[in-house]
C-alpha cells in the first residue's frame, strides 16, 4: 500500500522528498548483527523488484555490529527464507560513515539501531536518511520495530520475513507512487 495515501507520516515524506533520484532509490538495510533481519530484509526488497520488473534500485544490507563480518545470514534465516523462495547469499558487513553517501534511505530494524545509525550521520541532512523499517508497516501490525530473532525459536524468524514482506512492499509502492 502507498502509505502516504492512508496516514499522516512526515518523517517518510521528508526523507522520499531528499532521494536524489526517486526513480533510481538506494536503500540501505540495517540490524545489529547483519545476519538475521537486515539480509532477508535485503532479500525481501530485491524478490518484490523482481516480482514488479522493478529497475534500477541499490539494495543492500550492513550491520551497526562487527561480530560476524564476511558471514552468510544465519543459517536459521537462511532455511526461514529459503521455504518462501528467497535465497540470502548476502556477506555480513559493518555499517560505516560511508554509507550516508551511497544510499538515500538507511532503514534500521529497531531503536537502538536507529539510535547507533544517527550517531553516525555525518550531517544533519543525513540523518533524514534514517527510518525505522516499523514506519512501513500498516497500523493494523502492532510492532514498534522488528523484533531480533537470534535468541527466539522458528516463530521469531516468521514474525520477521512477515514483517519484512509488508514493510518492503509497502516501501516499494509508496516510493513508485511518489515518483509518478
Ligand atoms: P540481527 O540479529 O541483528 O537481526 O542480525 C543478531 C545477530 C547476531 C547477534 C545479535 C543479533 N549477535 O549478538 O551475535
Amino acid at each position: 500500500m502507498n502509505l502516504l495515501e492512508y496516514f499522516d507520516l512526515p518523517r517518510l515524506r521528508e526523507a522520499l522528498e531528499s532521494v536524489a533520484d526517486i526513480r533510481h532509490p538506494r536503500v540501505l538495510f540495517v540490524c545489529l548483527g547483519n545476519i538475521c533481519r537486515s539480509p532477508a530484509a535485503e532479500g525481501m526488497m530485491l524478490s518484490v523488484l523482481q516480482e514488479k520488473h522493478a529497475h534500477g534500485w541499490t539494495v543492500d544490507s550492513a550491520g551497526t555490529g562487527n561480530y560476524h563480518i564476511g558471514d552468510l545470514p544465519d543459517p536459521r534465516m537462511r532455511a526461514h527464507a529459503r521455504r518462501r523462495g528467497l535465497e540470502l547469499t548476502h556477506r555480513c558487513r559493518q555499517v560505516r560513515e560511508a554509507d550516508f553517501d551511497r544510499f538515500d534511505l538507511i532503514i534500521g530494524m529497531d531503536d537502538s539501531n536507529i539510535a547507533r545509525l544517527r550517531a553516525l550521520a555525518p550531517t544533519p541532512e543525513d540523518e533524514l536518511k534514517v527510518l525505522p523499517m516499523a514506519l512501513l508497516l500498516s497500523d493494523k501490525r502492532h510492532f514498534d520495530h522488528i523484533p531480533d530473532p537470534y535468541y527466539e525459536g522458528a516463530e521469531g524468524f516468521e514474525t520477521v520475513l512477515d514483517l519484512l514482506d509488508e514493510g518492503t512492499r509497502n516501501l516499494y509502492d509508496t516510493m513508485s507512487a511518489f515518483g509518478s
